[in-house]
């Protein structure tokens, strides 16, 4: 068996004192798509945060291994060099420093990491205008302060650009859609489908069925209280939708 892009086992993570991620199991094949679904207050951006190393969450049981590699021990920083990206349900703003800065110094962080040159302005500059003229990206909104009074729409397309020219090889997008109307959903669902790849596995993090008809998982897995409880194919997000979160509590407490 090859090694999965993403291997969850038996993760415990408390937050003061409080267990918030009760043993998830979950496996993502490389070149997958995954969704997870599951009902506010499930857990699922807690599970995105701990994937991605934020401060604060006690990890008290369990593995996480990307293409194999343990990065719980392992700093933020350097999960993103090992090629974890993470778009965040709320993107920070970050006043004073324009969005076109600090895609060039996030890129530029990974090659260094990486024992690679920087890229050259010229270079540079290419990628960023062909990475941003499918997601409807100007020139103008690359000059404003990062997420600063962008509207969702545009904090979830700078997300998308971000990963375009990143290039991670597993990306999570937690609750992308949230904020959306349905033409940006449709660019932000375009602009995620144009990265999928064989070399490249997702997990989309989601609490409606929506987004799921346009960025289409192989896999759907519920969550409920802290844990997967039960996956399948993308048919699974219809019948969650139809039968509601309740039903699959059910089946687990039986
Ligand atoms: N920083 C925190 N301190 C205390 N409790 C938290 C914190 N962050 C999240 N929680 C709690 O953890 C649970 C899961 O939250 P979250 O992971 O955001 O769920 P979801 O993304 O599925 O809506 C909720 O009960 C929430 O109140
Ligand atoms: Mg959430």
């Amino acid at each position: 068996m090859t090694t999965p892009m993403l291997e969850i086992r038996n993760l415990h993570v408390r937050i003061e004192e409080r267990e918030i991620l009760k043993g998830v199991n979950l496996i993502v094949p490389k070149g997958e798509v995954h969704a997870i679904m599951g009902r506010n207050g499930s857990g699922k951006s807690t599970l995105s945060y701990v994937l991605a190393g934020k401060e604060d969450y006690e990890v008290t049981d369990g593995e996480v291994l990307l293409d194999g590699k343990n990065i719980l021990e392992m700093e933020p920083s350097d999960r993103a060099v090992a090629g974890l990206f993470l778009a965040f349900q709320y993107p920070i703003e970050i006043p004073g420093v324009a969005t076109m800065t600090f895609l060039k110094s996030a890129l530029n962080a990974q090659r260094k990491a990486r024992g690679e040159s920087e890229i050259s302005t010229p270079d540079f500059m290419k990628a960023v205008k062909e990475a941003g003229k499918a997601l409807h990206i100007d020139a103008d909104m690359l000059k404003r302060a990062l997420n600063v009074g962008f509207s969702g729409g545009e904090k979830k397309r700078a997300e998308i650009l971000q990963m375009a020219l990143l290039k991670p090889k597993m990306c999570i997008l937690d609750e992308t859609d949230s904020g959306l109307d349905i033409d940006a959903l449709k660019v932000v669902s375009e602009g995620v489908n144009a990265l999928r790849g064989a070399d490249r596995s997702m997990l989309v993090i989601t609490h409606y069925q929506r987004l799921l008809n346009h960025i289409v998982p192989d896999v759907v897995h519920v969550f409920s209280d802290g844990r997967v409880v039960e996956s399948g194919p993308k048919e699974l997000a219809l019948e969650l939708e139809a039968k509601g979160y309740a039903g699959f509590d059910e089946e687990q407490a039986a």
